[in-house]
């Protein structure tokens, strides 16, 4: 059976994983890539009373179900399909519905504790950590929060100096020393697309 290349993608929130994700995806059109996102593993707090689901610290790593998602990282790199769960944000609330993801030629893990687990970073062919600084994070963090997600400037303030920016000093910036590669992204940057792509096909030998 052939295994999948497996990349890890980590970063603090706001730094672009997500968006590096999807243009390796547009880049590499004749590889079948998967971009698995670690935030469908957070806990379901369907047993707590929604304004207690609130104050869930979402940024600690705790708030994540990491030996479920550590078994499906392994089953997906051992060229397996894996039931993966499905994550309702609005309720903090695990869906009764599964997706069924299927061998692909490349798994993209993509999270802000991507690097954090050995569980899951040994599994790993290749670690990303997208570096940007904390102010220029922060500034696409409130813009999106503010303007997809009906919160208010306050309430974003609030919750980055009480949890996002301490968890990340504290989880997710050291991680970047887990990194076979520090990727900046600043700027949309093309050439470190490319040079991604370019490294995913010349990895990725066909029969
Ligand atoms: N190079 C860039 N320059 C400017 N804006 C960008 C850049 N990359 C991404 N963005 C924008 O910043 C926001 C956050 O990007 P993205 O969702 O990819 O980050 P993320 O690291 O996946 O965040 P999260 O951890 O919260 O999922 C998005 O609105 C995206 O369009
Ligand atoms: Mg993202």
């Amino acid at each position: 059976m052939q295994t999948p290349l497996m990349i890890g993608i980590a970063g603090g929130s706001g730094s672009g994983k997500t968006t590096i994700a999807r243009k390796i995806q547009e880049r590499c059109t004749d590889l079948a890539i998967t971009i698995f996102q670690l935030d469908h593993y957070y806990r379901d707090l369907a047993h707590l009373e929604p304004a207690a689901r609130e104050k869930v610290n979402f940024d600690h790593p705790d708030a994540l179900e990491m030996e479920l998602l550590a078994s499906h990282v392994e089953q997906l790199a051992m060229g397996k399909a894996i039931d993966r769960p499905t994550y309702e944000f609005a309720s903090h609330t695990r869906s009764s519905k599964v997706a069924r993801l299927d061998p692909v030629d490349v798994i993209i893990v993509d999270g802000i504790f991507a690097l954090y687990s050995p569980e899951i970073r040994k599994h790993l062919n290749c670690a990303i950590f997208v570096d940007v600084s904390d102010d220029v994070r922060f500034i696409r963090r409130l813009r999106r929060d503010v303007d997809e997600r009906g919160r208010t400037n306050e309430g974003v303030i609030k919750q980055y100096l009480s949890t996002v920016k301490p968890m990340h000093d504290q989880f997710v910036a050291p991680t970047k020393h887990q990194a076979d590669l520090v990727v900046h992204w600043d700027h949309f940057n093309d050439r470190t697309i490319d040079m991604l792509a370019k490294m995913i096909k010349s990895s990725i030998r066909r029969p």
